[in-house]
């Protein structure tokens, strides 16, 4: 046993290097000087249309857009589904601030569906709501998935169009099926803190030719349409070329050259997510006070974060886990503070967006303690981790309330 007093001295945010690979890729690029994406010279393919080629096929889709951002690839595909000033979009209760942002940025309005124990969309509360809106924004928020068949039987019956954001579940799927490949389309994220890091960046799939040749323009391919390669035929932009704005939002070379070595080796990095995943469940296991999410057989989950809960425990019972916690070197979110601190803000914070207070939700959103699983920990990292949380939770469950001395550490 370790001494109950070791800290954990990892840090939560770093990631690993790139790969030797997309480093040269990436200075293969610079020297070129070509990096904008329609930079070409006679008979090159971009990184970027490469790139595009890669991710479709990887995934099963038709058509694949490489974009500047996660959150650009979503209020993308709301305007290509075409989604109106003030219409209204529902979207999960539980998820980041760049999803209902997404939906405020083309002037939509969102409505907020439940979040369930297993820290999923609550399927009774959108066949509640599903006669409000025509679009559904469904955010597989930190990888956590719904059942999809349940959910696209429920949408398809009430036609709602599914577009779904997958920022945390890139290489995920239910039932042997990725997401991404349930609704309409799917949006990826390369940010940082995603399953593949180019900084910034995102990733649009469809199979639908209209919704691509909309989402293409709209990204500013100008007329320049054809230099994609993932992309449908010429006459799917015959009548959209001229009516569709362009809101420039491109990926560039550069990004595209780091990200197609990561996304081969995807694989590989998500088994290695998942072992880290369960060394931290397994020992967290039988923590009194403490609940783990249930991860069903049917979700083929990649985790690159972990959440617990601590259903119905006092506000500063929780405050107490966290500072001892991050005492000892373990960085916890708790996305039922009041105040949004760092990224956990909810529901209830987007005050841009009106919301009915949602009782049941806001007991799991309380009780949600979130963490981040950088590939840079090692499996000893991740069993001192877990037995740090435990000790932690475990005295506090016991009455043990003090505040230890804040650890000074960096977010
Ligand atoms: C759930 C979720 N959706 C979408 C996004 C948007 O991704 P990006 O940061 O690439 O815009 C994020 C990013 O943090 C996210 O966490």
């Amino acid at each position: 046993m370790e001494p109950l007093t070791e800290r954990f001295s990892g840090s939560f945010t770093q990631q690993e290097p790139l790969p030797d690979e997309a480093v040269e890729a990436a200075l293969r690029v610079m020297q070129s000087g070509r990096l904008h994406r329609y930079n070409t010279i006679p008979g090159e393919v971009a990184e970027a249309a490469a790139l595009e080629e890669e991710f479709a096929s990887q995934t099963g889709a038709r058509y694949c857009l490489a974009v500047a951002s996660g959150g650009y690839a979503l209020a993308c595909a709301l305007r290509a589904v075409g989604v109106q000033p003030g219409e209204r979009v529902l979207t999960n209760a539980f998820t980041l601030a760049p999803v209902p942002g997404a939906i405020a940025s083309v002037g939509a309005v969102p409505v907020f569906v439940g979040v369930t124990e297993g820290l999923v969309i609550d399927l009774d509360d959108l066949a509640a709501k599903a006669g409000e809106a025509r679009v559904l924004m469904l955010s597989h928020m930190r990888g956590h998935i719904c059942d999809m068949e349940a959910l696209m039987r429920l949408c398809d019956a009430r036609g709602v169009i599914v577009i779904e954001d997958c920022a945390h579940t890139m290489g995920a799927g239910w039932n042997g099926r990725l997401t991404g490949r349930w609704g309409v389309a799917g949006c990826f994220s390369t940010q940082t803190y995603k399953h593949a890091n180019s900084g910034e960046g995102g990733l649009l799939i469809s199979d639908d030719p209209q919704l691509m040749a909309r989402a293409i323009l709209l990204s500013g391919s100008y007329m320049l349409y054809d230099r994609h390669r993932a992309a449908p035929p010429p006459e799917a932009f015959r009548d959209l070329r001229l009516s569709t704005p362009n809101i420039s939002g491109r990926m560039d070379n550069l990004r595209a050259a780091i990200l197609r070595p990561q996304l081969r080796d995807l694989d590989r990095q998500c088994a290695r997510w998942n072992e880290r995943y369960r060394v931290i469940e397994a020992g967290l296991a039988d923590t009194p006070g403490l609940t783990l999410v249930a991860r069903p057989d049917a979700e083929g989950f990649v985790a690159s974060s972990f959440q617990f809960l601590l259903l119905d425990w006092a506000a500063e019972a929780i405050r107490a886990v966290v500072a001892r916690c991050a005492a000892r070197g373990v960085e916890l979110k708790w996305f039922g503070d009041p105040q949004p601190v760092a990224f956990t803000s909810r529901y209830d914070s987007w005050t841009y967006a009106p919301s009915v207070p949602m009782p049941e939700s806001d007991r799991i959103l309380h009780a949600i303690l979130d963490m981040r699983l950088p590939l840079t920990f090692s499996l000893e990292d991740c069993e001192l981790i877990a037995q740090i949380i435990r000790a932690e939770v475990s005295a506090v469950f016991q009455g043990d309330m003090t505040f230890p001395a804040a650890s000074g550490r960096a977010e």
